[in-house]
């Protein structure tokens, strides 16, 4: 299929049930539009993990349980990312004003989430150039996250990816990764080109800590009791969009499709051919 520009920026999230394929899914989006970008909550905590830094010393734990790190750990990690990026700024540092939003000074902290002071107080602006589209995969994942990204940059557009579970315990077992980029293979169903190296740096392969059947169980519990409330927030926006299907062959163009409608550059029809 041709590759597709974006006509505007596309701030999309992806949610869905722990190895639903977020990850494979934000990968083929990224060659199909290359104009995407993405942040993986997941890569990001895992780097910490990796590097040791007090962020990753306290989340580690969490994550080996299959439980969530707090909100507000996750919040200050992905808008450090974001700014970083230079997808939003804010502009009490550095005036760049397309769109603005801000979180006001007074207290919006919902049900004791404790938002990091500097991003309470700060006023941040973000840019509609196709340029400035992303996905972000594995945040928000809970309804207090959902409402605390939204006072600092809105999402316009949630795809849900919907997958039996007794299918992807399945995909759990035979995944392998490839830490530093995060690429994702699977021995059954998307394996490396040389078995256990990275297609593209040649790197080991190595597998994750939680991927294990009984933490997988835990993560897919924490999955079910924040993801209701999390869908029921962004259909409330009128941005939810669901798409199930039990392989990617399914999924895939199902998620090309209805992004290209909404964000691609449309591609005119040749009528009557050549
Ligand atoms: P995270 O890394 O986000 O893990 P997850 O949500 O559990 O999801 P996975 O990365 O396991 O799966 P995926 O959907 O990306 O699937 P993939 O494409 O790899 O989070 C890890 C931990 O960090 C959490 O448990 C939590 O502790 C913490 N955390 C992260 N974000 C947080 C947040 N916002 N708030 C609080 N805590 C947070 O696919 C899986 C496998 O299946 C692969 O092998 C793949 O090749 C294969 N596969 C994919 N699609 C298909 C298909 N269609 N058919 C066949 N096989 C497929
Ligand atoms: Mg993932």
């Amino acid at each position: 299929m041709a590759l597709q520009s974006l006509s505007r920026a596309a701030r999309i999230i992806l949610v869905g049930a722990p190895g639903v394929g977020k990850g494979t899914q934000t990968e083929r989006l990224m060659k199909q539009f290359p104009e995407l970008s993405s942040i993986s909550s997941g890569d990001l905590l895992r780097k910490n993990v990796r590097e040791r830094t007090p962020l990753g010393i306290q989340a580690e734990s969490k994550m080996k349980a299959g439980a969530l790190v707090p909100d507000s750990m996750i919040l200050r990690l992905i808008v450090n990312e974001l700014s970083t990026r230079g997808w939003i700024r804010d502009s009490t540092l550095r005036p760049y004003a397309v769109y603005s939003s801000s979180i006001a000074a007074e207290d919006h902290t919902v049900d004791s989430v404790s938002i990091p002071s500097a991003i309470k107080t700060a006023k941040y602006t973000y840019s509609d150039h196709p340029e400035a589209s992303f996905i972000l995969d594995g945040f928000p994942r809970t309804a207090n996250q959902a409402v605390q990204l939204n006072e600092i940059v809105p999402i316009n557009m949630v795809v849900s990816i919907n997958t039996p579970s007794e299918i992807i315990i399945d995909r759990i077992c035979n995944r392998w990764v490839h830490a530093p980029s995060g690429r994702v293979y699977n021995t059954t169903f998307n394996a490396p080109k040389v078995e256990g190296m990275d297609d593209i740096t040649g790197d080991p392969l190595t597998r994750r800590a939680d991927d294990d059947p009984e933490v997988w169980k835990q993560r897919l519990q924490s999955f079910k009791e924040n993801n209701e409330p999390l869908l029921e927030h962004y259909d409330k926006a009128g941005i939810l969009w669901t798409v199930n299907g039990n392989s990617s062959d399914e999924i895939t163009p199902q998620i090309f499709k209805e992004f290209g409608k909404r964000f691609g550059v449309p591609v005119p029809e040749v009528v009557g051919g050549l």
